[in-house]
């Protein structure tokens, strides 16, 4: 039970964090990322203006995310609560969430922008199980999945440039909601450049407190 939000710049690890989580509480994974993903494989109208704005490495527009948001909020599943990774990603997203559903606690994922991009570099998919592998951690993911031996994919807007954009794009837009939720008492801080085991332990701690 309970409503988190995973905060933190891209490559963070607030995908992989909130799937660990969303297993462990049982509560629903909601990712604005991954629901934009769907809609550009799709081929939909919104799915077509996403796929350029996050392949420049904007932000979609708030009217936009929100609607979807609180659609995704208003289903049943959520009762029990929600850990949104990837939004709010503005103030102005932050302050609507607070006039509907505010989170009970942010896990804010710190780690340098050096580490991130060398992640995104090193991040890949697999295009058949779905795996989510990096060959910094799994070198034998250099060439196809070794869960199922599928084929390798990137996510388009991991390009060196595209990447640096984001990562503006972050530290412009969405770094100032760790002050917004500092001052409501709610940002639980954690390192988020230690194993990816050790960063799900302090976060388990951290909600538990
Ligand atoms: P989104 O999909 O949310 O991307 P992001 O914020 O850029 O973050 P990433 O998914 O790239 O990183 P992550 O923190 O999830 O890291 P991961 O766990 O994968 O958004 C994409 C786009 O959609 C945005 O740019 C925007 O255009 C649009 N959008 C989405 N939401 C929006 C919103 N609310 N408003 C407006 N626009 C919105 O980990 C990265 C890699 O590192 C992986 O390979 C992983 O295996 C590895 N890794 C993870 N943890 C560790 C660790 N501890 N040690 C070593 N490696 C690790
Ligand atoms: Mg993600």
């Amino acid at each position: 039970m309970g409503r988190y939000v995973m905060l933190g710049m891209p490559g963070a690890g607030k995908g992989t964090q909130s799937r660990k989580l969303s297993q462990e509480m049982e509560i629903p994974h909601i990712s604005t990322g991954d629901m934009f993903r769907e809609a550009v494989k799709s081929g939909s109208p919104l799915g077509i203006r996403a796929r350029e704005i996050m392949t420049a490495g904007e932000l979609v527009p708030d009217e936009i995310v929100l609607e979807i948001v609180k659609e995704r909020l208003s289903r049943p599943d959520v009762s029990r609560g929600y850990i949104l990774d990837g939004f709010p990603r503005t103030v102005s997203q932050a302050r609507e969430l607070d006039s509907f559903q505010a989170p009970d606690a942010v896990i804010y994922l710190a780690l340098s922008q050096e580490e991130a991009a060398r992640r995104l570099e090193g991040r890949r998919s697999c295009g058949k199980c779905g795996a989510q592998l990096n060959i910094y951690l799994q070198e034998s993911a250099e060439d196809s999945c070794p869960k199922c031996g599928g084929e390798l994919v990137r996510r388009e807007d991991d390009t060196p440039e595209t990447v640096r954009v984001r990562i503006e794009t972050y530290i412009r837009q969405t770094k100032p909601l760790t002050e917004y939720y500092r001052e409501k008492g709610l940002l639980r801080e954690i390192d988020g450049a230690r194993g990816i085991g050790s960063v799900f332990e302090n976060i388990i701690r951290s909600v538990k407190k």
